[in-house]
């Protein structure tokens, strides 16, 4: 099995370092060979990069792209950068996947979603995005599958792992404030990298190509992560609920976010199981 992970430095590429070296790794994964690639070797979004590292490195059985552009705010002003990544970057490498009848598994998010609805998104939902991030990573998911029949869109959300999340941004604000404002009618699931990362080996080897959805099972607002995360960490650190009309009035330059994301991981659920556990549960594994 010989495997190409990008955006091996950020959050999900190490999770996924990390679950194959796991000993409950699928018996599939037991003799892989894998190339761990990051900027600057190789720009996914460059079409001839991408076409030359296959031809020098492949052919590859399966891809998986844990590249983006994450900045959420930083895509309405870099709009044509975070395009590029995150959604010509997918298509580059669904192309050169094709070309070998390789499988692509390939990240993409809540944020897909208008929001406007409360309840759960399922994979049937009809997407809407009301950002920059949101557009350029829905552009992602249609590219790769024009370009390869065997992709794997595997939608996340409120990811935290070994990098910048918001877990990690809370707990540095804890050791320097008193008191945390945060918004509390956005409402999506937060879920643990290596969590996903697991799941992603077992939707890899699934025949059933298409969007998966894929989070920590439970639904809370940023509000209340912030308060697990300080109760979870015995911090004493006030958490004050603000909407995100108020939020935006503090911080105009800021994305849009929708205020219902929460997926339901429906395509996990009718075929190969959903073994995603609870939010919270993941989150005390994680600060532990
Ligand atoms: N983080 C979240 O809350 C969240 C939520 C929902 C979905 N997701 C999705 O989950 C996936 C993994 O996210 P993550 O949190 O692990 O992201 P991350 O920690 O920001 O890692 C992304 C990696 O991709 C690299 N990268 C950026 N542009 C690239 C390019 N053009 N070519 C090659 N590499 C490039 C980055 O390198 P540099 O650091 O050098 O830029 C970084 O190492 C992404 O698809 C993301 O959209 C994330």
């Amino acid at each position: 099995m010989r495997l190409l992970v990008t955006g091996a430095n950020g959050q999900l590429g190490r999770a996924l370092k990390e679950a194959l070296a796991d000993k409950d790794v699928p018996q599939a994964y037991s003799d892989y060979d894998a190339d761990w690639i990051e900027l600057p070797d190789l720009d996914i979004s460059e079409a001839r990069a991408v076409d030359a590292w296959f031809g020098a490195h492949g052919p590859y059985d399966m891809v998986f792209n844990c590249a983006a552009f994450t900045n959420v705010d930083g895509c309405e002003t870099q709009f044509p950068t975070a395009f590029a990544a995150n959604a010509l970057g997918p298509m580059n490498l669904a192309r050169a996947c094709a070309a070998n009848g390789a499988t692509l598994v390939h990240v993409s998010t809540d944020y897909v979603f208008p929001g406007t609805e409360p309840g759960e998104r399922t994979e049937k939902d009809v997407p809407a995005p009301i950002s920059g991030y949101g557009r350029s990573k829905l552009a992602g998911e249609g590219l790769a599958c024009a370009m390869n029949p065997r992709t794997h869109v595997v939608r996340t959300a409120w990811l935290y792992g070994d990098g910048k999340n918001f877990v990690r941004t809370m707990l540095g604000l804890a050791k320097t404030h008193d008191e945390v404002t945060v918004v509390d009618d956005q409402l999506g699931n937060p879920t643990s990298a290596r969590d996903l990362a697991r799941e992603l080996l077992r939707i890899a080897l699934s025949d059933s190509f298409g969007v998966w959805h894929c989070t920590n099972e439970g639904t809370c607002s940023w509000a209340d992560l912030t308060q697990a995360i300080y109760d979870i960490a015995g911090l004493d650190c006030k958490v004050n609920r603000c909407s995100s009309a108020d939020w935006k009035r503090m911080n105009p330059q800021s994305a849009d976010r929708p205020a219902y994301s929460s997926l339901k991981n429906a395509h996990l659920e009718a075929t190969i199981g959903n073994h995603m556990r609870p939010w919270r549960e993941a989150l005390e594994e994680y600060l532990q």
